[in-house]
């Protein structure tokens, strides 16, 4: 029996056990951050705030520490948000961990020391050291998943077999795996979905978020190739199929729906969103150091046009 460990008690990790159960693995969830998913998790019901739902008797829920690793797991899989990349970095790196590992978290580090950006593999293999890292990317809202709904992502790693591995262990009738070599240009797409799909949102009819859709697709085609991805991911799972989702419903284009209306994005955050993390907002923050500097303002007018509006705290003139 394979044994998965998933880092993150949140929709996502959550969620994420419930296919893993089904393929018969031997599935722990641990939670290293927030005391209420600590609470959730250990209880006896296991009653999920984020999915809603009451997650599987067979989920074993273990206290982050060091005496976790001593568990010899076959995959350590990485649910939290980005802002806990560094902080698992470490502490993988810390408690010397040298298992496959597999990555859900979207988005994109910027290293101020050398004004670069960093894919999360890159960061995990070159800051912390671990050394086998796959990617898991896709249109996936945690919800459907936890429901059992059709789910249809892809696994990346440049030693496909690796990925396929992973794909043989996780898959079931509902939750599909396609597959990619292409690291970065799927890293790059599933991370870049969540400003477009802001910049989509903030279209006022459907018409005019066509327009945006279009044209977002040309921006992120450009950025893939930019950081040295294929340009061909743009078509996968992770470019078009993530921003199809992400534009259609969900927080980052329900922000930009406000920002459309002519709020700016303190406003809009504070007035109808002061709870919510909106992913888009926080990958801007992260990476408009280097986009601001290093790429060509003409090329992706759309995000140059979102960056300036966030950081400045101005109105967004999109349409
Ligand atoms: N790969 C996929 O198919 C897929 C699908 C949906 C979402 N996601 C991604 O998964 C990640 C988690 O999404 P979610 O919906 O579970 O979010 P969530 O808000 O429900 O959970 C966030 C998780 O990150 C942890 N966390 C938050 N801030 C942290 C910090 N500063 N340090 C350490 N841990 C921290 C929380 O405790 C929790 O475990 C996001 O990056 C999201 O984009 C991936």
């Amino acid at each position: 029996m394979t044994k998965i460990l998933v880092i993150g008690g949140g929709a996502m990790g959550a969620a994420f056990t419930i296919p893993c159960l089904e393929n018969k693995n031997s599935v722990t969830i641990t939670e290293p951050y927030s005391k209420s998913f600590i609470k959730q998790l250990s209880s006896k019901n296991k009653f999920h705030s984020g999915l809603k739902i009451k997650l599987p008797k067979k989920l074993k829920f273990k206290t982050f520490s060091k005496d976790l690793f001593k568990e010899k797991f076959d995959l350590i899989v990485i649910a939290l948000s980005l802002p806990g990349i560094d902080f698992i970095g470490k502490k993988l790196n810390e408690f010397k961990v040298k298992l496959p590992v597999l990555v859900l978290t979207k988005g994109l580090k910027y290293e101020k020391e050398n004004n670069k950006i960093l894919t999360i593999p890159e960061k995990l293999k070159k800051k912390y050291n671990l050394k086998n890292v796959s990617i898991l990317k896709g249109p996936c809202l945690a919800k459907e998943l936890a429901r059992k709904n059709q789910t249809n992502v892809i696994v990346a790693n440049k030693n496909i077999n690796i990925a396929r591995w992973i794909g043989k262990h996780i898959s079931t009738k509902y939750y599909l795996i396609e597959y990619s070599r292409d690291v970065v240009g799927v890293e790059v797409s599933s991370a870049i979905k969540n400003i477009y799909s802001m910049i989509i949102g903030a279209g006022q009819s459907l018409n005019a978020s066509s327009n945006l859709f279009q044209k977002s697709l040309i921006e992120m085609k450009y950025l893939i190739k930019f950081f040295k991805g294929k340009e061909i991911t743009i078509e996968s799972l992770a470019g078009v199929g993530d921003l199809y989702v992400s534009a259609a419903g969900g927080r980052n284009s329900k922000m930009g729906s406000f920002l459309g209306k002519g709020y700016k994005f303190k406003v809009a955050k504070k007035k109808f969103m002061p709870n919510d993390t909106v992913e888009g907002e926080q990958l801007v923050r992260e990476i408009a150091p280097f986009v601001l500097k290093k790429i060509n303002k003409k090329k992706i007018p759309l995000m140059i046009k979102l960056i300036l509006s966030i950081l400045k705290n101005k109105k967004l003139k999109i349409n």
